[in-house]
């Protein structure tokens, strides 16, 4: 019997959905940075990121009924308002606000717009648990699994897709991971960008990196996913003594025609052990000849509980 058979928990992990449709742009809308992002749209991404790819995840994802679905940002083209409204829809078609936990890409911080009208509208996806903590890092507890969502999604100059976590989230990311200790559960944390320094070229790299895994070094987790590359991830950020796995994912939405990697998700089945857990991670694949979608097992991960835990 495969682990995936015997978890006790499941979860799904999708990234870059770049759903929505800025085709109803207004003219006063595309200002500034907007204009060459839509210019990008126009000629090549509406090609790429297709909604009848996403739509066939979500058909997947709901045979497959994961216990938690978690999304790594990118969600919108150019952070117009009616690309939330649309990404909102979306996000109720996976699931309750619950059931799925959001965090922000840059293309939902394409250009500075208000909270209420942009991720604001996705509150009920990126609440933390706990009413009275910061939106950002978000802490959920599902079953065995802690999720700590950071936010690392801020406008940036034209023709840069750079990301940033911050002084203060990272304050706040150490002191969440503190407190999570003794606890038992399994920490995975989730933000759009790549957070291995050099992993990603100049223009596009998360560039409080080499901080964020100075934390990681004090008080890690037990694996981090992200999206943002639109393609398979699987590396490791090394700490004293051993590395903390790293997951990226191709976009959700992917035709494949302007990379080898079609529309892709990964599930992540965990089942208690004597020393900790198992983790089983699985790519599934948008196979065209099927026109559905096909499990690999990329990986299997054995977590032993430490003094951290
Ligand atoms: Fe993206
Ligand atoms: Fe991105």
């Amino acid at each position: 019997m495969s682990a995936h058979a015997e978890a006790v928990f499941r979860f799904a992990h999708l990234s870059d959905p770049h759903l929505s449709d800025p085709s109803g742009a207004s003219f006063g809308q595309l200002a500034g940075k907007r204009i060459l992002g839509y210019l990008s749209w126009r000629r090549r991404r509406r090609h790429e990121h297709r909604r009848e790819f996403l739509d066939a995840l979500g058909r997947d994802l709901k045979t497959l009924a994961p216990d938690h679905t978690v999304v790594t940002g990118d969600l919108t083209h150019i952070s117009l308002p009616q690309e939330f409204v649309q990404a909102h829809d979306w996000l109720r078609s996976l699931g309750s606000g619950d059931a799925v936990t959001v965090v922000p890409g840059n293309h939902d911080a394409y250009v500075h717009i208000a909270w209420e009208k942009s991720i604001g509208l996705w509150s009920d996806y990126l609440r933390a648990d706990r009413a009275s903590d910061a939106m950002f890092p978000l802490l959920r507890v599902r079953g065995p699994v802690a999720f700590i969502g950071l936010n690392s999604a801020l406008p940036s100059a034209p023709l840069f897709a750079t990301g940033g976590i911050g002084q203060e989230q990272l304050r706040r990311l150490e002191t969440i991971l503190d407190s999570l200790r003794g606890s038992g559960l399994l920490r995975v944390l989730m933000l759009h960008h790549p957070p291995v320094p050099g992993a990603e070229v100049w223009r596009k790299r998360l560039v409080d990196a080499p901080e964020l895994c100075e934390i990681l070094g004090r008080t890690p987790v037990d694996m981090v996913l992200h999206g943002h590359r639109h393609r398979p991830v699987h590396t490791l950020i090394r700490i004293p003594g051993s590395g903390i796995p790293v997951f990226g994912i191709p976009s959700a939405s992917a035709a494949g025609l302007h990379s080898p990697h079609a529309s892709e998700y990964n599930t992540y089945a965990i089942t208690p052990t004597p020393e900790g857990w198992r983790v089983e991670v699985q790519a599934r694949t948008w196979q065209e000849h099927s026109a559905g979608y096909r499990s690999e097992q990329i990986a299997a991960l054995q977590i032993n509980r430490s003094d951290s835990h």
